[in-house]
């Protein structure tokens, strides 16, 4: 497993997360035996949210689950995000929710902590300073050690950090090998005959390089907005040919290879993946064996069907 320090934020946190959001497909011993081999395979992250599963039944079979492995507390770190409401249909940042899911999260979880919490998707009505109040109680109560964002684009993250005084030290965003719109723009800026050329998040990948915010990138093997893990999916033929090429080099699984183009970008990112079988995790844990060079990050890239201007 490789490590990253996310600067005023989790030291020695696995660059390998295990997202929580399907666990409550499982029962609850075969959620505590996923978590064992996630211990085992060195993942020592955690990733759930409020609105994982109904009523916050990914929060609870995680919790359920946790205790019965014997796993430390202390030895993990363990996060949720708060912010989607989909009983109501909207988004909600306000100071209220944000506390009240907090507690919702620890009591489902049982747990006295939270090692970060993210506010999980803009809410367009959010008042900073609500914001800013709901992150001072939580940090001064204990229930709250470090502070970020999921999907927040750069002017956004500028107006919260102006109010919060807490460091935003993590921001979850969607990025795969398919879904690279995170760095497609910087590629083609400026370009009229292709659609990447189009700014959408204005920068946010420089921004959270520029603030020390560490980029958590979610479904890392899905194509498109869930529709499937793309490797051995025939849709993508050219990607599988190259990542399996490059995986017979370094002796580990395509889902390692696909893995490893994330975690070999500088911005030492942490990739959240999501299976719930223990035997794809262990090949996803593969990934840090494959150190690919320069060249093999560009040839994947250009392998999931983009071009260089
Ligand atoms: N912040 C946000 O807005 C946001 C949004 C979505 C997700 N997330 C987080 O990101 C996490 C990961 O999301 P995700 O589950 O979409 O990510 P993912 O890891 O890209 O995709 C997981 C899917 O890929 C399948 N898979 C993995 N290895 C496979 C293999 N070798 N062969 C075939 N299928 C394979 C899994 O099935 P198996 O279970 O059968 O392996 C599962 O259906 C979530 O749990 C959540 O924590 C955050």
């Amino acid at each position: 497993m490789k490590y990253v320090n996310v600067v005023n934020g989790p030291q020695n946190a696995s660059s390998i997360i295990l997202g929580c959001m399907r666990m409550p497909a499982l029962s609850m011993d075969d959620a505590a035996r996923m978590i064992c081999t996630a211990d085992e395979l060195g993942i020592n992250f955690y990733d759930n949210a409020t609105c994982y599963g109904t009523n916050g039944e990914a929060e609870t079979r995680f919790g359920d689950a946790f205790a019965k492995t014997g796993i430390a507390r202390e030895s993990v770190f363990i996060q949720s995000k708060c912010g989607i409401l989909p009983d109501k249909g909207e988004f909600n940042w306000t100071k209220e929710n944000i506390l009240s899911s907090v507690d919702d999260s620890l009591r489902r979880m049982k747990l006295d902590y939270l090692d970060a919490l993210l506010l999980h998707r803009p809410d367009l009505l959010y008042e900073p300073d609500q914001v800013a109040d709901a992150f001072e109680i939580l940090e001064k109560s204990g229930k709250v050690r470090y502070f970020g964002v999921s999907n927040v684009p750069t002017m956004m993250l500028e107006v919260l950090r102006k109010y919060v005084r807490q460091p935003l030290v993590l921001n979850q965003l969607q990025f795969s090998l398919e879904q690279s719109q995170l760095i497609d723009q910087a590629f083609y800026a400026n370009n009229l005959t292709t659609e990447r050329s189009v700014d959408r998040d204005n920068g946010t990948l420089d921004y959270c390089r520029l603030h020390d915010i560490t980029v958590q990138a979610w479904s890392p093997l899905q194509h498109g907005f869930f529709k499937g893990c793309f490797v051995d999916d025939p849709l993508f033929p050219e990607l599988n040919r190259v990542l399996g090429e490059i995986g017979e080099t370094y002796g580990v699984p395509k889902t390692a290879v696909a893995i490893a183009w994330i975690l070999r970008h500088p911005a030492h990112m942490q990739a959240i993946v999501g299976t719930m079988n223990p035997n794809h995790l262990r090949d996803i844990c593969e990934a840090p064996k494959a150190e690919l060079t320069h060249n093999e990050w560009y040839r994947l890239y250009l392998a999931s069907g983009k071009f260089l201007p």
